[in-house]
Order: structure tokens, then C-alpha cells, then sequence
């Protein structure tokens, strides 16, 4: 959350470069945004709320600069709480992506000396910088001190006027150096996210937790414990500016839902060595916890399903925020295996934390490479769905599903089978995305979208399936939707279906199928409108969404892919930027 810049350069105004760069990392974070810019030894601030991607803003001067677009924490939406912010005198601006922990009791002893204009949490950091520059030490010193002192995870970067330099530091939060050398010209970028600067330079420096680095044209990297330099690596990655651009679709979430028609295809390609390699250590620990957050955690869920429907395995979900309290039965052979999209969600790295405590290991699902969570995992599978920008989590999900059947497939020693079956339905969701799916989608969220509620229902695997339709639902439409096991709706919400009231039932044609449509007729009687999410159409449903006929593991996926558009359309017809729903963001930093 929040996404942060610097941009270090001799010739170039900086200017234009961040506010291009900003609106890169605005899936992080869109309350407010804001620069800071050094000329002629003076900072330029400007700091505005709402979209960076909606604003106009008067340019200012000089080649150095950094800049940030916020997911508010601490303080209200409002220009004096929005980042950079700095020391008294105006010197040390400094943007900051994370939580500390501890500024209260910062504050407090600052407040003594120090003027603060903001209720942020990081305000506390100009004013330290200050406090230790005063004291004779130079800015490399004072940024490290700082830093050190700071709990939670953090990363920030500084401006500063007086020795006209960007030093950036990171614990726990990502920061990613960006080099470009052009006919004699040399810029550096440093940013939360390599989407920063993916259409000015492939070349990049990974800095690592408790590492600080000063911006300049030969980047110099420093341990903050030890102070000692260290040597970087120039990597050249591989993604390319496209896969991160909207082209010719009105949103990122429509065009990732589609994308889906390759991705699935791609995730599927993984190395069946390696495979084998980790469902030997699956089928050899002692205890198996699948952990993630949100849609994450949903496909966690959905994986206690598959292994034990594909591997006859018990495996354990945690939603990684719940995962402490777990921590009891970690033994070094236990396996812990995190599913994330952006590898750098707070709740998931701290229950990384715990397992790694206690000897336990590692194994990640993740589509962002040497993310936070691939640099703690022992094994990392990469989904390689390409950049997800939409808030709502969709091609990452179902690639991460397949991850999880294949290791269940591998476990059950049927990783070929397994294969098969997925080729089979990835390219069966690649003849559902076609426009015809699409518009027949589109009438029914128009028939539905002024509705108060909606409900999911489904059965077995479609159970936790029914939990991530309701959060794609809510996220992007604000419509309120709860998804309930099939068998639990008589339990008490069937109470809160009345007349119309809309409710999607997810069907498999496996054993449950009755029972599910048993469900369905129940509400039915009590007036609700039924819409069925089926291979074959019922007299029950009053709307029929066709899936393809697919065993009840792969049902997971080509069940989710209606819901997709659905909630498209939903959050589309009522108005709502799909892409940027209100109070969320894409990367969840902070606990
Ligand atoms: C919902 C959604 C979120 C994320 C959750 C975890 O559509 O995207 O619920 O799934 O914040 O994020 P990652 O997967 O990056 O750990």
C-alpha cells in the first residue's frame, strides 16, 4: 500500500517523469498524492488528493525528485497528510510506504523540539533525520539511525536540499533501482514497484530488508547493521511494457479476466521435476498449512478440497492473518505453503516469519518475482500471469488454483493426468471468453445490479468458490454479498431472502449436484431470483449461466470465470471505477 519514488538524474526535469511514474504505482494506493522536487537548493512540494491519474498539476523544477500516492493509514484524507513530508526546516522531504509501529512514543519525545503538521506516522522521519544531522552525523548516518529505529515494516525515501541527495531505505517494504544510460545521460529510479519505470529501463538492483541505497549514477548499496558497502548485481528482467498497459480495454479488470484465455495455458507449463520435487516433501511432512489473504486465502481454501479430492490429503488452510495462533504445531517438518499474488502482503510475511521461527518450510505460489515472499520461501512456483493491476485479484487466482492441482496431481503420483485435465480446461475457459459469454453476462448483472444483496451458494469445492465470488462481488460493485455453503443457508440467512432477491447458485455435475439444486429450490420458494451457474440448465434457475462439463476439481476455475464479468458488469453498470474500488489497494503492506 502507498507507492513511492525517486528519481535521481543530471539533465532531465524530473517532474514529468514522477507524475508519469506515479500513475504507474496508483494500484497501491489513490487518496491523495503528492512531490517533492529540489531546485537551486529549495524543495518544491506539491501534494493533492484524489487520483494522480485524474490530475492536473503545474510542473516544478529540478532534475531530483520523489513522489508517492497514498492509501491513508494514519490521518485523513487531506493535502496536510499527504506525502512527502518534512523536517522543520524545510530541508529533508521523505516519502514513506509502510506502518511504524512505534510513532507514537516517537512523536511524543520529538514533539518537544519539533513542529509537526500532520497526524501521519511519518512525519516522525524528517524530524529524526533532522535531530540526528544536528547532531553532527551525515545524512547517510542520520538515515540509518532513523531507519533502525523505526518498528514495523517500512521503506522511505529522502530529498535532501542541503547535500542534494535521495537516499532510500528499506525494512520490510518493497524498493526496486531502476538504471538507465542513454547518449550520456544517466538516470536512476528507485520505486515500490518495478511498474514504475518498465518504459524507461529493464535494468534493475534489488535492495534487500535492512539495506539502504543512495541514489545516484553508480547506486551505492550499504548494510544498515554492519554500514558496509555492498556489491549489486544489475539484473535485466524480462517483462515487457505491454502486459503492464490497459490497450484497448476500457479497464485493467476486464482485460486481465480476458487474459485469462493465456494465462492458464502458461501456468500450466511449470517443471514437473520440480514439482515432484515439493509433493515428495508434501506427502513427507508433518503437517501442511496453505496460507494467503483474501482471494489468496480463498484459493487456500479451495486447495483443502483438491488434495483431498485429487490426493485423498489432508491439508490445513490459515488465513495468514489467523496463522499465529497455528504456531503450536510447527515443527521443522512441517510445510508452509503461502499463496500470493503481489509476494508482499503484511499478514502473509509475518506468518513466514513464525514458520521460518520455527524451522519450518517454505513453499510460495506467486506471480511477482523476487517479491518479499520468494525471497523468504525455500521453493517458489511463479504463476507468470503477468502484472495484475486491477485491484480485484482474477488471473492470478486462477492461475494460482492450478499451481495447487498440480502439486495435488503430483502428490497422487497422476501429475500427466493432471496435465491433461488442465490443458483440457484452459482451453475451455479460452472458448467462454468470447463476446457472445460476455454480453449474455452483461444482461443479467443489468437485470441485478440495483439490488441490495446478493447471495452465492455452492457446494463442496464450490463452497470456498461461493466465499471468493461474494469478495469479487463486494469489492468492485459494493453491492453486499455473502457466500454460503449450499447446506448452511437454512442455518440462518435463508432469512434474508425475500422477493428477487438474487442468488447465484455454483454447480458442479458431481455428486452434489442434487443437493445444490435442492438449495436452490429452497429459495426459490421463498422468492428469490435464481440464477444458476451450471454445465446443464435446471427449471429452477431463472437465469442459466453455461460452464463447461468439467470433473468437480476443475469446476473451480470455470465457475469463478462468470463471477469475473459479473462483478465487472455489476461494478461498471453501477458506476464504479472497477479498476481503483473505494478504501482498498492492490499490495497489502500493512497489518
Ligand atoms: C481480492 C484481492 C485481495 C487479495 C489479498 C491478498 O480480489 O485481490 O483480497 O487477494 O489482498 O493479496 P496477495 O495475493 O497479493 O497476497
Amino acid at each position: 500500500m502507498c507507492g513511492i519514488i525517486g528519481y535521481w538524474n543530471t539533465k532531465k526535469e524530473s517532474f514529468k517523469i514522477l507524475f508519469e511514474s506515479l500513475k504507474k504505482l496508483e494500484y497501491r494506493g489513490y487518496d491523495s498524492f503528492g512531490f517533492a522536487t529540489l531546485f537551486n537548493n529549495q524543495l518544491f512540494l506539491t501534494k493533492q488528493t484524489g487520483k494522480v491519474s485524474e490530475a492536473k498539476c503545474e510542473a516544478s523544477p529540478g532534475t531530483l525528485g520523489i513522489a508517492h500516492t497514498r492509501w491513508a493509514t494514519h490521518g485523513k484524507v487531506n493535502e496536510k497528510n499527504t506525502h512527502p513530508h518534512t523536517d522543520c526546516a524545510g530541508k529533508i522531504a521523505v516519502v514513506h510506504n509502510g506502518i511504524i509501529e512505534n510513532f507514537q512514543e516517537l512523536k511524543l519525545q520529538l514533539e518537544k523540539n519539533h513542529l509537526f503538521l500532520s497526524e501521519t506516522d511519518t512525519e516522525v522521519i524528517p524530524h529524526l533525520i533532522e535531530n540526528y544531522l544536528k547532531k553532527g552525523m551525515n545524512l547517510k548516518q542520520a538515515i540509518i539511525k532513523t531507519g533502525t529505529l523505526l518498528k514495523g515494516r517500512n521503506a522511505f525515501v529522502v530529498l535532501n536540499s542541503d547535500t542534494k541527495e535521495i537516499i532510500a531505505f528499506r525494512n520490510g517494504s518493497p524498493l526496486i533501482v531502476g538504471i538507465k544510460k542513454d547518449n550520456g545521460c544517466s538516470e536512476v529510479f528507485i520505486a515500490s514497484d518495478i511498474q514504475a519505470f518498465l518504459d524507461k529501463t529493464k535494468n534493475v538492483m534489488y535492495l534487500d530488508d535492512n539495506e539502504i541505497v543512495i541514489v545516484k549514477e553508480i547506486p551505492e548499496f550499504y548494510d544498515v547493521k554492519t554500514g558496509v558497502q555492498i556489491q549489486k548485481r544489475i539484473i535485466k528482467i524480462e517483462l515487457d511494457v505491454e502486459s503492464a498497459e490497459k490497450g484497448d480495454y476500457s479497464h485493467y479488470m476486464l482485460k486481465e479476466i480476458m487474459e485469462q484465455k493465456k494465462t492458464l495455458t502458461r501456468v500450466i507449463n511449470q517443471d514437473s521435476k520440480e514439482l515432484m520435487h515439493v509433493a515428495q516433501k508434501i506427502n513427507n511432512a508433518k503437517g501442511i498449512f496453505f496460507i494467503g489473504c483474501g482471494t489468496a486465502a480463498r484459493v487456500c481454501h479451495t486447495a483443502e478440497y483438491i488434495f483431498s479430492i485429487v490426493a485423498n490429503k489432508h491439508v490445513n488452510f490459515v488465513p495468514a492473518s489467523e496463522f499465529e495462533n497455528y504456531k503450536h504445531f510447527l515443527v521443522p517438518e512441517t510445510l508452509v505453503i503461502a499463496i500470493s499474488q503481489s509476494g508482499e502482503t503484511a499478514d502473509v510475511l509475518d506468518a513466514l516469519k513464525i514458520a521460518k521461527k520455527r524451522g519450518s518450510k517454505i513453499i510460495s505460489i506467486v506471480n511477482t518475482p523476487n517479491s518479499s515472499v520468494t525471497t523468504i520461501a525455500d521453493f517458489n512456483f511463479l504463476i507468470n500471469a503477468g502484472p495484475e493491476k486491477a485491484v480485484a485479484s482474477t488471473k492470478a487466482t486462477t492461475a494460482q488454483i492450478v499451481i495447487v492441482m498440480l502439486l495435488a496431481y503430483a502428490c497422487a503420483g497422476k501429475l500427466i493426468e493432471g496435465n491433461r485435465i488442465l490443458v483440457d480446461v484452459a482451453g475451455k475457459v479460452n472458448d467462454m471468453l468470447n463476446p457472445r459469454y460476455n454480453q449474455h453476462i452483461k444482461n443479467l448483472a443489468k437485470k441485478i445490479y440495483q439490488n441490495q444483496n446478493i447471495f452465492i451458494i455452492g457446494r463442496g469445492i464450490n463452497y470456498p468458490m461461493a466465499l471468493e465470488s461474494a469478495i469479487k462481488i463486494i469489492e468492485v460493485s459494493y453491492i453486499h454479498a455473502q457466500g454460503f455453503a449450499g447446506g448452511e443457508l437454512k442455518h440462518g440467512p435463508i432469512a434474508m431472502i425475500e422477493k428477487n432477491t438474487p442468488v447465484i447458485a455454483l454447480v458442479a455435475n458431481d455428486e452434489l449436484k442434487n443437493e445444490i439444486i435442492s438449495n436452490a429450490i429452497e429459495v426459490k420458494s421463498r422468492g428469490a431470483y435464481v440464477i444458476g451457474i451450471a454445465p446443464e440448465n435446471n427449471e429452477v434457475f431463472d437465469y442459466w449461466i453455461k460452464t463447461p462439463d468439467v470433473s468437480e476439481v476443475v469446476s473451480s476455475i470455470v465457475n469463478l470465470i462468470p463471477i469475473q464479468l459479473l462483478s465487472y458488469y455489476l461494478g461498471t453498470f453501477r458506476g464504479h471505477n472497477v479498476d481503483y474500488p473505494r478504501s482498498l489497494a492492490k499490495s497489502v503492506t500493512v497489518k
